[in-house]
């Protein structure tokens, strides 16, 4: 790795050392770090068929004293497991997640950029089943394996326009709650159509009304002293970025709900001098909505720019990652 890997687009340079464990139909194999370019699929494998896949997004942070800490990894261990069941891959011990989580900080640490930047950390398993008339069963075989990637600090460089759609989900109900590939390529294309019809740069998905999460982020609403948010449910991803903020919040004193968010309340908050609206996710932390797109009207939220209390929370959390600020999440 040669050039500055901070300048570079987020997720396009990897780290070269891959941990992999490989499931044979019964035990999952020991694992071994390979250079990432050693890994091959056959055009056949169960996943590019079949979507049998699921994955995982988390950082890894230098501390002060040098080493490189994930933030919350158990949070995306305990996802990834549901994700796999979901999709009948086999759902890997929690001791060989640790491990092959591990590996990839401790052989990729090197490259870890300092603070501001960091080690994004992409946990991947896929059926690897090499056989195209397996539509109606689950791939027998799998591989686990962590890719890693040096990155920047990754900041929206202007307040986000958001497209509210409060007609189509963003995937099935069931689904939402799974990290898969086939749920990102469902949201693509109210997504394009929202970039080509409105200059935005992300579609949230309210249907019925009621508001879930948007393409690749939850979604906040937040005041002086207080972060309203959707109430977990199946339809949509549970994001320890969501989680981490509610809970800073309420170490606070501040109000943190978690309830039904209408399209309505949508509306009058930001009409508030003071409301505030963010995409809350690992890739960016906290990114601050400036505009919506209501019903075919574009929307000022509070000032259209990123509000004082977002920054506040987003360099709070910041600095618990970057080990500044002790705090200790539930
Ligand atoms: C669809 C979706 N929702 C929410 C999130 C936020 O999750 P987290 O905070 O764990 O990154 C993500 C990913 O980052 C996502 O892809």
């Amino acid at each position: 790795m040669t050039s500055d890997p901070t300048k570079a687009p987020f997720g396009s340079v990897f780290g070269e050392n891959l941990p992999i464990s490989y499931y044979d139909g019964e035990s999952w194999s020991d694992p071994v770090v390979v250079p990432i370019d050693s890994v091959t699929f056959g055009p056949a494998t169960h996943a590019l068929h079949y979507s049998s896949e699921c994955f995982e997004g988390l950082k890894g942070h230098r501390q002060p004293d040098g080493t490189v800490k994930m933030f919350r990894p158990q949070k995306n261990i305990t996802r990834l497991r549901n994700s796999t069941e979901r999709l009948f891959l086999p759902k890997p011990p929690v001791e060989l997640c640790e491990s092959l989580f591990g590996l990839a900080v401790e052989h990729n640490a090197e490259v870890t950029p300092d603070p501001p930047g960091s080690l994004y950390v992409r946990p991947t398993i896929i059926g690897t089943e090499h056989n195209i008339g397996a539509a109606g069963r689950p791939s027998r075989t799998a591989a686990f394996y962590v890719i890693t990637s040096p990155v920047g600090e990754y900041l929206p460089p202007h307040a986000l326009r958001i497209v509210v759609e409060t007609v189509h989900p963003r995937t099935t109900p069931q689904f939402g709650v799974v990290k898969s590939g086939a749920n990102y390529a469902m949201a693509l294309s109210p997504l394009l159509a929202a970039k080509r019809d409105w200059n935005a740069d992300q579609v949230l998905f309210a249907p019925g009304g009621l508001i879930e999460e948007t393409g690749a982020a939850n979604f906040l609403l937040i005041d002086e002293g207080h972060v309203l948010t959707s109430a977990l449910s199946e339809a949509f991803l549970h994001g320890v970025t969501r989680d981490s903020v509610l809970q800073v919040a309420r170490s606070l004193g501040w109000k943190a709900e978690e309830r039904d968010v209408s399209i309505d309340e949508l509306r009058e908050w930001a009409a508030r001098p003071t409301g505030e609206m963010a995409l809350a996710g690992t890739a960016a932390i906290l990114g601050g909505v400036g505009e919506l797109v209501l019903e075919g009207e574009i929307v000022t939220v509070g000032t259209g720019q990123t509000g004082p209390t977002t920054t506040m929370l987003r360099t709070m959390l910041t600095e618990i990652q970057q080990g500044l600020r002790p705090f200790t999440f539930r």
